[in-house]
């Protein structure tokens, strides 16, 4: 099976979304380890954009979203539910987009030179399951287009991705 992607830089955002994301949903397998499937869609998100300066889900358990598969800096490995961009977002079960972390109240700041962020809640049968955390050392790097795409995609990998038999001991 090719696991290859590749993706034209130089297209729009929303062109290479257009082309990313139906790559990636074609490597994604239910009968795989759920860990697997998300370790490669941050690799191609951090490849095919160059705005994305980290990439990468948090797992929910109780009242804290655990690390899970990234690509960038090493991350905080917990965060409390309700508390920073990826924990109101999972709170609100929302999308959050942050032009200026810096101005946003409680943002958790793992990697000092990232400037913004967006963050989409994966929710099944009601329930938050984790986050998928983009930032960027640019202002305002994520908007509307982002949002459209990155929650269509999302919506996709709970459907995907086998989530039932994960466990976060
Ligand atoms: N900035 C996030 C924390 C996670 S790191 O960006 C990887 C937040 O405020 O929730």
């Amino acid at each position: 099976m090719a696991e290859e992607i590749s993706v034209d830089k130089t297209l729009s955002d929303s062109e290479i979304y257009e082309n990313l994301l139906p790559q990636l949903i074609s490597l994604l397998n239910i009968d795989e380890p759920l860990i697997s499937g998300l370790s490669n869609v941050t690799a191609a998100f951090k490849m095919a954009f160059d705005k994305i300066s980290w990439v990468g889900f948090y797992f929910a358990k109780d009242d804290t979203l655990f690390l899970g598969p990234f690509q960038g800096k090493t991350a905080c490995t917990r965060i409390k539910i309700g508390t920073g961009v990826c924990g109101q977002s999972a709170l609100k079960q929302e999308t959050i987009i942050v032009q200026n972390v810096h101005e946003f109240t409680g943002h958790i700041a793992c990697d000092g030179g990232s400037n913004s962020e967006i963050v989409v809640p994966i929710i099944k049968n009601g329930k938050t399951l984790a986050v998928f955390d983009l930032d960027s050392y640019s202002f305002s790097s994520f908007n509307e287009i982002d949002k459209f795409y990155l929650e269509k995609f999302c919506v996709i990998l709970t459907d995907k991705l086998n989530w039932d038999n994960f466990i976060i001991a």
